[in-house]
């Protein structure tokens, strides 16, 4: 696949469809202007793939084949602008030892299904979201899985149902069509994950044939990031696994300024660079710096977007928020 630059728009959770989790007209016009700014690849944000799962506000849905054709005006959208474009798959929140395991498998299935819709509908690839404890990370974890199943206890067992996902998903899609993953370096909790475990899982995922990996971890929206201060906050992690494996790594976490990018790009294997809350508050920031004004990200790490309507930048608003 070729891609334009190396710079990915991390996964970003909008809140901009009602409750039916359909794509609109809004979220349509977003990811153009956001392809219009320059960004090499974007990943939707996290869109459930399974009836069943628990809600995540006003986000998207792609559990069955009704949601294909909005998802098909979004990436033709996208498209017309040179700019790459993954579904990011996900189960928001599940059970994870109450489930037996064949319903862990109807799972696996609704995540192979999703990829062959997503296809359909367009998309350059899908990712599979395994990190921040969200569902498929917490299954991965040994704090939460206490499966006795083929799915639980060792590492390489906890791992299983994301070697199965991947494997469903290359059964139901072309071979140019690709599959990635996010995933934690660490859970960031005492007998959690930790860079062990990931190191494992990330090597199993690479001789499975996943098409590159996205390091990030649980706490990733760390205030008080400063350009070419404490930026990059899993690079210790992505360093040691773009060493390790042969596939992509893609580094998302507190970027900001283009001296620590091209910096990264320069002395290690990382090949790949991810940037979410840049983007909600300068759309434009690829194209700024392509133009030459290279000062760093205007984007200060206050996660106010968390709390605003669509998520957007408070000092950057699309619309004005009204209290009620
Ligand atoms: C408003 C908001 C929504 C997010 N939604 C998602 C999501 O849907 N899926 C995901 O994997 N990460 C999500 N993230 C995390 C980002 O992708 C990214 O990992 C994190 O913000 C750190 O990168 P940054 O410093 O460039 O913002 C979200 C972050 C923010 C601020």
């Amino acid at each position: 696949m070729r891609l334009k630059n190396r710079v990915f728009r991390s996964a970003t959770w909008l809140a901009m469809t009602d409750e039916s989790g359909l794509v609109n007209n809004e979220l349509v016009n977003y990811y153009d202007q956001l392809a219009a700014g320059g960004v090499g690849t974007i990943i939707t944000g996290i869109t459930s793939v399974y009836e069943r799962d628990a809600e995540v506000g006003e986000g998207a849905k792609f559990y069955d084949d009704r949601f294909i054709a909005g998802h098909r005006l979004l990436t033709d959208a996208v498209h017309r602008h040179d700019c790459r474009i993954f579904l990011q798959t996900a189960m928001i929140d599940y059970p994870v030892d109450a489930i037996p395991t064949e319903e862990v498998e109807r799972i696996i299935a609704a995540f192979g299904d999703a990829a062959h819709r997503a296809e359909q509908a367009g998309y350059d690839g899908v990712q599979i979201h395994a990190a921040h404890f969200f569902y498929l990370s917490k299954f991965v974890s040994p704090l939460l899985n206490h499966r006795t199943d083929r799915f639980g206890g060792s590492v390489e067992r906890r791992a299983q149902i994301l070697l199965d996902i991947l494997r469903d998903m290359r059964s139901k899609t072309s071979g140019t069509f690709s599959v990635i993953i996010k995933m934690n370096c660490s859970d960031r909790y005492p007998g959690g994950v930790g860079l062990e475990d990931f190191l494992t899982t990330a090597r199993l995922l690479a001789d499975a044939g996943i098409d590159a990996i996205e390091v990030s971890a649980n706490g990733t929206s760390v205030a008080g990031i400063r350009a070419g201060v404490n930026e990059a906050s899993f690079l210790p992690a992505a360093r040691v696994l773009a060493e390790t494996v042969s596939v992509p790594v893609i580094l998302v976490g507190g970027l900001r300024s283009m001296d620590t990018m091209n910096g990264i790009l320069n002395t290690t294997k990382i090949e790949y660079l991810s940037l979410s809350r840049p983007l909600i508050r300068e759309p434009q920031l690829l194209q700024r710096w392509l133009s030459g004004d290279t000062t760093p990200a205007r984007c200060v790490s206050c996660n106010a977007c968390y709390q605003t309507p669509q998520h957007q930048c408070i000092f950057n608003l699309r619309k004005k928020i009204v209290n009620d």
